[in-house]
């Protein structure tokens, strides 16, 4: 079965910057199948990081800064890419996963501190991870691992330098 094509969205303006996130939501949003994350803000140092986290452990996975929410989100329309927002007050994600695993192309949005209200319009589906706050990246690794029924746990990175050779003690790490 194909992989369902999943981009990030992260909505969040320069006040609240916060770039330890912004990276620990680039790195789950790479490692769990999403092939592009767009931040609105960040520095360009999240690029450095994550060209390095590509050529050593494979894939090609992007992220675009400095677009705007609004831009974003009317291209995936434009796309037929359909809009999720993750969101407390949303609908609860075990009832609405499995129509979103029907979809093909996902626009998954998370907000940081502030989300603007428009979003919650603009987006197909608003859907919590649980109805409690907890954390942007906690809520993204859960719905892209629900999304994708748990297949993206099996997906191999191509073109890396490095290769982890599972063990249930110490560490493998072959060259390719
Ligand atoms: C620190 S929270 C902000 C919560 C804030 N009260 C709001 O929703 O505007 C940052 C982001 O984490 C995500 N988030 C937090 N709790 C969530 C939940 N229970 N379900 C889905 N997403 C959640 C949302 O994307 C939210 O915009």
């Amino acid at each position: 079965m194909p992989m369902t094509s999943i981009r990030v969205l992260r909505v969040g303006q320069r006040y609240v910057r916060d770039e330890r996130t912004l990276t620990h939501l680039c790195l789950v949003s790479r490692a769990l199948g999403a092939e592009t994350i767009y931040l609105e803000d960040a520095e360009k140092d999240v690029l450095t990081t994550l060209e390095g986290v590509n050529r050593t452990w494979g894939g090609a996975f992007q992220a675009v800064l400095g677009a705007s929410w609004r831009s974003v989100i009317k291209e995936a329309k434009k796309e037929g890419r359909s809009v999720v927002h993750l969101t407390m007050y949303g609908m609860p994600l075990q009832d609405v996963v499995p129509e979103l695993r029907k979809a093909d192309k996902l626009l998954v949005v998370v907000g940081g501190p502030k989300v603007p209200g428009r979003i919650y319009h603009e987006a197909d589906y608003n859907v919590a991870v649980t109805s409690q706050p907890h954390s942007e990246v906690a809520a993204l690794a859960i719905a892209l691992h629900e999304i994708q029924n748990g297949e993206e746990l099996k997906r191999a990175f191509q073109k890396s330098r490095l290769r982890i050779l599972p063990t249930p003690h110490g560490k493998r790490v072959v060259e390719n």
